[in-house]
């Protein structure tokens, strides 16, 4: 494979890959565009902590919401706009007086701002939704557009619609922008319909076909509804687009928007062969995805690409061989370099001796011949019966086959008392190994989750925090088993203890002392090596 077989030869940006790299700077609209995903709506508080963390990630231009859209929306965005001075901030508005002005006044604050000004120009929205004719259209963006201009320099225009636009309208509506002092032009596929090879020309018909198009940066805003946001934003790329917009885990309106992940880790890996490269900071970009599904209540799907439970996960036992020998086998990206935790390798009927050795020893735990085989054996049946054989399980069959105990700390006991009317009373047991001592604790809460969890936490006390659990149905009708997947983080690393159960509840309580198990038998493991190697 040659890096460069996907090269457009139309293209005047990616024909030489020794050329310096076009930069590609991302624009994050995951507070506007990504929040108007049906029910993921953010608190203004929210908001300003995913904006931070976008910030951290590298993004250039942060569209943090809708100014008229309410008090509470404005204010967020004013806030942000104070705050976060080291990224440009966008302020989005429709061609009205009312929405600019509280686009100009909410981002007043800001280092570096720009106004964003859409109106559709697709003739289907012209006719059903605007009721207004070219004409009226072409006035409206124009008197708007001017009148943006007297308060902020720079002017993002959207010909909303634009890939079920007539070229003709589209072409005369980014010309009239330009004219009143537009500098960015960004060309959305608003309905996720355009077809890569049929979008990414079309830029290059804009750029020379309208006057004053050759003076202008170029951007485009991809939706997914036919799962080629990605896919067009990269044939935009091609196009000479210097702007994408995006959003983290590509939420967004219907199918969502390209996701930022996808198209940072596809100009990453392949950048090379594109000519182009982003300035975002790679090992914050699982951090911030979890930081989004957590705030938004929006759970990634297994298989998402970079951020999905299975995107480095290998069941095969040839695959997970072969990526214990060189990753390079089966992975095109490291996981790691995105800050996804190692230890998300799952196990099942097609795993290998190899990978249960490698899974095991990752808790510093090493075993002899026998004992490989004597687990191995017991691992085959378990995982016949339960699909994934989680960490707590594995310890479960590791103290078997050695006949000891390898957990620091067991659950023997737990009790939820719940009811309506009433806050939870939890009574957990816990077995801790090195003490020999077993004890109870009992704790409280809003929900039955909580008081476990405050058991729990007193009955093992590492400086652990509870970062994220999630809750996932095995499977449907009454019998249905949960898994519960619970990271803690501690000390900067991130350690994820996974368990399956028919009650939801014991299943989170193994799920999270297998994690603090987790961070207890690793440092334990760092202190071993520390000491093998005399330091
Ligand atoms: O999808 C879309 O067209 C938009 C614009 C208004 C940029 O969100
Ligand atoms: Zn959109």
């Amino acid at each position: 494979m040659t890096t460069n077989m996907n090269v457009n030869s139309n293209v005047n940006a990616n024909e030489n890959v020794n050329e310096a790299k076009r930069r590609i700077q991302i624009f994050d609209t995951t507070l506007r565009d990504g929040e108007q995903a049906p029910g993921a709506s953010m608190k203004p508080e929210q908001k300003i902590v995913i904006a931070r963390q976008l910030a951290r990630l590298g993004v250039d231009v942060i569209e943090p919401g809708f100014p008229i859209s309410s008090p509470g929306e404005f204010q967020a965005i004013q806030q942000i706009s104070r705050e976060i001075q080291n990224v440009e901030i966008c302020g989005f508005a429709r061609c009205m007086k009312a929405d600019i002005d509280a686009a100009v006044a909410a981002t007043q604050d800001a280092a570096r701002r720009r106004l964003h000004l859409f109106i559709s120009a697709s003739q289907i929205h012209l006719d059903f939704q605007l009721r207004k004719t070219q004409d009226q259209v072409v006035e409206m963006l124009r008197s708007m557009v001017a009148y943006g201009k007297q308060f902020v320099d720079q002017i993002e225009f959207s010909p909303m619609d634009a890939s079920r636009s007539s070229e003709e309208f589209l072409f005369r509506v980014v010309e009239a922008a330009i004219e009143e002092g537009a500098t960015i032009i960004n060309i959305p596929d608003t309905m996720g319909y355009a077809l890569p090879e049929e979008f990414g020309p079309l830029f290059t018909r804009v750029r020379q076909g309208v006057r004053g198009g050759d003076k202008v940066v170029y951007s485009t805003h991809c939706h997914n509804d036919l799962g080629l946001a990605v896919a067009n934003s990269l044939a935009a790329i091609r196009h000479g687009v210097t702007q994408v917009e995006v959003s983290v885990n590509g939420v967004g309106e219907r199918a969502g928007n390209c996701s930022l992940e996808e198209l940072v880790m596809a100009i990453e890996t392949r950048g090379e062969s594109m000519g182009v490269e982003t300035g975002i900071n790679v090992e914050h970009i699982y951090e911030t995805s979890r930081m989004v599904s957590r705030t938004m209540h929006f759970p990634i799907s297994f298989n998402k690409p970079i951020v999905g439970r299975n995107a480095f996960q290998h069941e095969s036992g040839i695959h997970q061989d072969g990526l214990l020998k060189n990753r390079n086998t089966y992975e095109i990206m490291d996981p790691e370099a995105m800050g996804i935790p190692r230890s998300m390798i799952i196990l099942g009927k097609h795993s290998g001796r190899h990978a249960i050795k490698h899974r095991v020893s990752e808790f510093g735990i090493k075993l002899g011949e026998s004992e490989i085989e004597d687990l191995y054996n017991r691992f085959k049946e378990k995982a016949d019966e339960l699909k994934i054989v989680t960490d707590d399980v594995l310890m479960q069959l590791v103290g078997e086959s050695t006949d000891t105990i390898v957990q620091p700390f067991s659950l023997v006991d737990l009790q939820v008392l719940a009811g309506s009317n009433r806050s939870r009373i939890a009574s957990v047991t816990i077995y801790d190994s090195e003490n020999e001592t077993e004890r109870t604790y009992t704790g409280s809460g809003e929900g039955p989750l909580e008081a476990v969890i405050q058991c729990i936490r007193e009955a093992m006390p590492v400086d652990a925090v509870f970062e994220d659990l999630e809750l996932h149905s095995l499977s449907t009708g009454e019998d249905a088993s949960g898994e519960a997947v619970v990271t803690v983080v501690s000390g900067g690393r991130r350690n994820i203890g996974s368990a399956i159960h028919k009650d939801i509840i014991l299943a989170a309580a193994k799920a999270y002392v297998a994690a603090v198990n987790g961070v207890i038998l690793t440092r334990k493991m760092q202190e071993v090596r520390k000491e093998a190697s005399g330091e």
